[in-house]
């Protein structure tokens, strides 16, 4: 069944997130080493960023890197940071003639600066595109984010320029990394594991949440389209009843 004809168009979310796990296990599986896991599942970053042109999908968040990845040993860590490059470098031109912008969030001053010097290249290739804005989350972790923004908040009622009265919802979403995006109204698992680690605490407030056995590396356009049917099937109340959320269509 062509699962792409079956999504609703009026309906796809404005941006979706997705931890992309399993990528060591697949490997396992495959009798490789971990590293191969993480090139392989560069394949299935290229086909839901694709796939999110297709179907309308206007922003896309990828845990790429998590604070806690440092404590991996030393040698994955090296190897990702490799891919990472290795990966921008390689796909910016596809990127940029799929109308892709790329967007990172994160502390990415703490990535090797080769790292930082290609994101930055990138970024600026692409900052004109508007098809999908890619956000990649590097050295990410969620509560890292929200101190650094309870940090600048308390820093300027000190010096008098907000009043805490100010302090509101909106006025935290603005000292989010992720101030200039939507939060995500879907975000997406794989690998099994039930669990956020660490990701998008706050911007996940309402999401809806899509969890899949699937390894990362297996994850490819119709895996994609099932989550996002899954979400289609969802009644999203923000707290009110079904029948209030009815009467309103
Ligand atoms: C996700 O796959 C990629 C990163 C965290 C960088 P994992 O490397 O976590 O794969 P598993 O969970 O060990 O299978
Ligand atoms: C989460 O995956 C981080 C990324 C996908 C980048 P992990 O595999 O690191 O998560 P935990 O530690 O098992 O929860
Ligand atoms: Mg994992």
């Amino acid at each position: 069944m062509d699962l792409k004809q079956s999504i609703n168009q009026l309906n796809v979310p404005q941006h979706v997130a997705i931890i992309m796990d399993g990528n060591g296990r697949w490997a396992k599986q495959q009798g490789e080493d971990r590293i191969f896991g993480h090139h392989e599942g560069v394949n299935s970053v290229r086909e839901i960023v694709e796939a999110c042109g297709e179907i309308g999908v206007k922003y896309l968040t990828l845990y790429a890197f998590s604070t806690e990845n440092w404590n991996r040993p030393k040698d994955e860590v090296d190897a990702l940071m490799e891919l990472l490059v290795s990966t921008i470098s390689m796909e910016t031109p596809n990127l940029n003639s799929k109308g892709v912008k790329l967007d990172v969030i994160g502390d990415i001053q703490s990535l090797p600066l080769s790292c930082q010097k290609e994101l930055q290249e990138s970024i600026d290739i692409t900052k004109h595109n508007n098809t999908v804005t890619l956000i990649l989350a590097l050295s990410y972790s969620s509560k890292w984010e929200i101190i650094e923004a309870v940090k600048k908040i308390a820093a300027a009622v000190k010096d008098n320029k907000l009043n805490i009265s100010d302090i509101n919802s909106n006025l935290i979403s603005q000292h989010l990394n992720t101030n200039r995006f939507p939060d995500p109204e879907l975000m997406i698992r794989t690998s099994g594991e039930h669990r956020i680690s660490n990701f998008l605490l706050w911007q996940l407030a309402y999401a809806e949440f899509y969890f899949t056995n699937v390894l990362w590396p297996d994850f490819r356009k119709e895996e994609f389209y099932k989550a996002i049917l899954s979400y289609q099937n969802r009644e999203r109340r923000f707290g009110q009843t079904s029948e209030q959320i009815n009467q309103l269509q």
